[in-house]
């Protein structure tokens, strides 16, 4: 069991969360400070979007670059450290992939039994691949992600595990810390975030984080807070359940979200909005963040930048900071990167059979 930090170095943002921001967080001196480098994840000024849209201080929040290749690790991290302080010997969660990856490699490095409750073909090559190579032991739910969370909490209200999805409120008590960096980096809060929304967790965690800064007088401002649902998997917009959630964006693809009242408070009490984005525009969005920003991100993620780029066409947002959350990396779904349209040139292995191939003078 690691109560300390076997392979970090202690030092500068390569703490992870729990010591970068212990005074933030639920610890004890019980609580293990296990870190497998979460957090303190790059803020990245936008270098063609933000330009072409006239918002000069448009900024990517990397969180891509967690060591699971997703937000899950700031939440997940609290939330097996405190399982573990509970004498925990398994963890259990429902997932459309990403938290599924997260408990799976928190577990390992803790010695923890994983037990992961996926849609059954709902997760991404990359996420089933994770899971499977930290040793969790994969449950396929035939049915939604909504179903496979009803059933994760059903079987911890049962057996002896820990269920650390979203509504283990650890879980959001480590994501918060998220807005906190980047309100430190960038010296107060920005006037937009710009997220995706799923199961809701996540929305819910940043505007904890951006109200806890805002009232230790540690930011001056709270930012409206812009989350976006795939149109197919919408219920937070459209005001009901989906039961047949569809959209491209696997992460998301979730009917019943589970905080769905904490995203709808967050919306109204910052003067926000949810909306939805069409699976064109998700895509239209992921292709531009690889090929002008050179940031391969999910589609779940490129929901939030599809997002910004409605919310610019409908009402001038020049002149405000805006920040968009990248919450996935772009390799946890390789099959969807394969639709894009490519090809590839042929040629014997000669260099003169290549010169006459590409037209480069
Ligand atoms: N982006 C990505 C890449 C996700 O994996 C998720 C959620 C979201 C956005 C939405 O965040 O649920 O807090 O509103 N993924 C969960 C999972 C559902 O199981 O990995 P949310």
């Amino acid at each position: 069991m690691p109560t300390t930090l076997p392979r970090s170095n202690h030092s500068g943002s390569d703490r992870g969360v729990l010591e970068r921001y212990a005074d933030f967080l639920p610890l004890t001196s019980a609580t293990p400070r296990i870190s497998l480098g979460e957090g303190s994840t790059p803020l990245v000024r936008s270098a063609h979007i933000g330009p072409a849209i006239g918002i000069d201080q448009l900024y990517f929040k990397l969180e891509s670059s967690n060591p699971t290749g997703s937000f899950k690790d700031r939440g997940m991290v609290v939330a097996v450290a405190k399982a573990m302080e509970e004498g925990a010997k398994a963890v259990l969660c429902a997932s459309t992939g990403n938290t599924s990856a997260s408990a799976a490699a928190y577990a390992a490095y803790c010695g923890l039994a994983a037990y992961v409750f996926l849609p059954k073909g709902g997760a991404a090559a990359g996420k089933l691949a994770q899971s499977v190579a930290y040793g969790a032991q994969v449950v396929a739910i035939q049915g939604t992600f909504d179903d496979a969370l009803r059933l994760a909490r059903e079987f911890t209200d049962r057996h002896n595990v820990s269920l650390v999805n979203s509504v283990n409120a650890y879980r959001i008590q480590g994501q918060k810390t998220a807005a906190f960096e980047i309100i430190d980096a960038l010296g107060d809060a920005p006037d937009h975030l710009f997220i995706p929304v799923g199961n809701a967790g996540n929305i819910t965690a940043y505007w904890a984080g951006f109200k806890e800064y805002a009232e230790g007088r540690l930011s001056t401002r709270l930012p409206r807070m812009m989350g976006f649902q795939a149109a197919g998997a919408a219920p937070i917009v459209k005001g009901e359940i989906v039961e047949d959630p569809q959209t491209i964006a696997s992460a998301i693809r979730i009917g019943n979200p589970a905080s769905w009242k904490q995203a709808v408070a967050a919306r109204d009490d910052s003067h926000g909005a949810i909306d939805s984005v069409t699976d064109e525009e998700i895509m239209e969005a992921y292709q531009r963040m690889a090929r002008e920003e050179g940031i391969f991100c999910e589609p779940a993620s490129a929901a939030a930048v599809a997002g910004l780029l409605k919310a610019a066409a409908a009402r001038d947002l020049r002149g405000t900071t805006c920040v968009c959350i990248i919450t996935g990396a772009g390799l946890k779904d390789p099959d969807t990167a394969r639709t894009l349209p490519w090809h590839e040139i042929d040629v014997p292995p000669n260099l003169a059979a290549i010169e006459q191939a590409l037209p480069i003078t």
